[in-house]
């Protein structure tokens, strides 16, 4: 078993996050967020991966390298302008010779991917889909399935009232390797709105894997890239324990660092502030009486006596002036400067 993962999308909706940082390594609980992807494949014995990508592939590739530092072998495909996401999978065909685990490069899951694997094999199917339940449908590829777990619908973003399922496509799909040739070479073609409806309409032999009470999520826009920290530092992902939530760091011992929260090597964090449930990465420095709660700060941010970041996500090299408030859905990009007694409009 090989697999693919399309790490090419330009990663829109977490703008101004991945105006520098290519979506595929944002940090995530101050890892590149592929390390996990790649942990949940090698979990499955699956070490053979290729990686999909379009936009910015030097950074990815600079930081992951060959894969051995992460005990798996890294190959690369970088697409000239990227070719929809089956497209991605057509480009990489040299690479793939056997039955492929392809990951929607944006996703967070427990899955236990031994056990999809398996049922696709007893059902000799030529591609599986995995589901998730979610409860809002119709942003996702809305999946119908028959009793005998056969996929009867796929319908990629329908409109709210078309949607009579909960179940959706995870983004996490096995194939065989025939069904590249159902894919037309170097051009634009997308395993959602082509390959999928195009295998059911050839009867072919494509089913839906249900995994039992998996967490799943997709980080691909703010409140969600929010929420997976939030759910990781709850300990609600299967298999990712954090090792240890503090680095080397300064902590005043009258500041307040919550048990929750995760703390990247040399923070400071000067008398009186707090830090609740939140996530700092390296170097970044709290002065007094700073309060963050719920939020995600990237590295060498300083944030300034008395300010206030509630459920908010502060990109690198950030300046927070003093008592400035930092409300609910606020997303700043690198290097933002925000003056002292700054406001921005979301619920503290
Ligand atoms: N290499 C490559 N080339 N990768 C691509 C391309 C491309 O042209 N286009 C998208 N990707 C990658 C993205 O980087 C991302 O990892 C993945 O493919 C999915 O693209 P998104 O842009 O994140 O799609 P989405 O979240 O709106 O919808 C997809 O994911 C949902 C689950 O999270 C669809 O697959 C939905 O059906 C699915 O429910
Ligand atoms: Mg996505």
């Amino acid at each position: 078993m090989q697999a693919l993962i399309l790490a090419g999308g330009k990663g829109t909706r977490l703008r101004p996050l991945t105006v520098y940082t290519p979506k595929p390594v944002v940090p995530v609980c101050n890892r590149p967020f592929l390390l996990y992807q790649l942990d949940t494949l090698k979990r499955a014995g699956v070490t053979d991966i290729t990686l999909s990508l379009s936009y910015q592939p030097h950074k990815i590739e600079e930081l992951l390298g060959d894969g051995s530092d992460f005990g798996v072998r890294l190959d690369y495909t970088v697409e000239p302008q990227p070719l929809g996401t089956a497209g991605a999978y057509k480009f990489a065909e040299d690479l793939l010779r056997e039955p492929t685990v392809v990951f929607n490069g944006d996703i967070v899951t427990d899955l236990d991917l031994r056990a999809a694997v398996r049922e696709h094999n007893e059902r000799k199917a030529v591609a599986t889909v995995v589901l998730a339940p979610v409860e809002n449908p119709s942003v996702y590829g809305v999946v119908e399935t028959g009793e005998d777990g056969r996929v009867r619908s796929f319908s990629e973003k329908p409109r709210a009232d078309e949607v009579s399922v909960n179940t959706i496509n995870a983004g996490t799909y096995i194939l065989d390797p025939k069904v590249l040739d159902l894919i037309p070479a170097g051009e634009s073609y997308s395993f959602e709105y082509d390959l999928f409806p195009d295998l059911l309409q050839r009867g072919e032999r494509f089913y839906a894997h249900v995994p039992r009470g998996a967490y799943w999520l997709d980080i691909g826009a703010p409140a969600r890239y929010l929420q997976v920290h939030h759910d990781i530092l709850a300990g609600r992902v299967g298999g990712i324990q954090l090792k240890k939530r503090r680095g080397e760091c300064d902590l005043a011992t009258v500041a307040e660092v919550d048990e929750l929260s995760l703390l990247g090597d040399d923070c400071t964090v000067k008398p009186g502030a707090q830090i609740i449930n939140s996530v700092l990465g390296e170097g970044v420095h709290v002065e007094e009486k700073a309060r963050v709660e719920n939020s995600v700060v990237w590295p060498h941010t300083r944030i300034g006596a008395g300010a206030h970041l509630s459920n908010a996500v502060v990109g690198r090299g950030c300046h927070i002036g003093r008592s400035a408030q930092v409300g609910a859905g606020a997303v700043l990009g690198d290097k933002t400067s925000l003056s002292d007694y700054t406001q921005t409009g979301g619920a503290l």
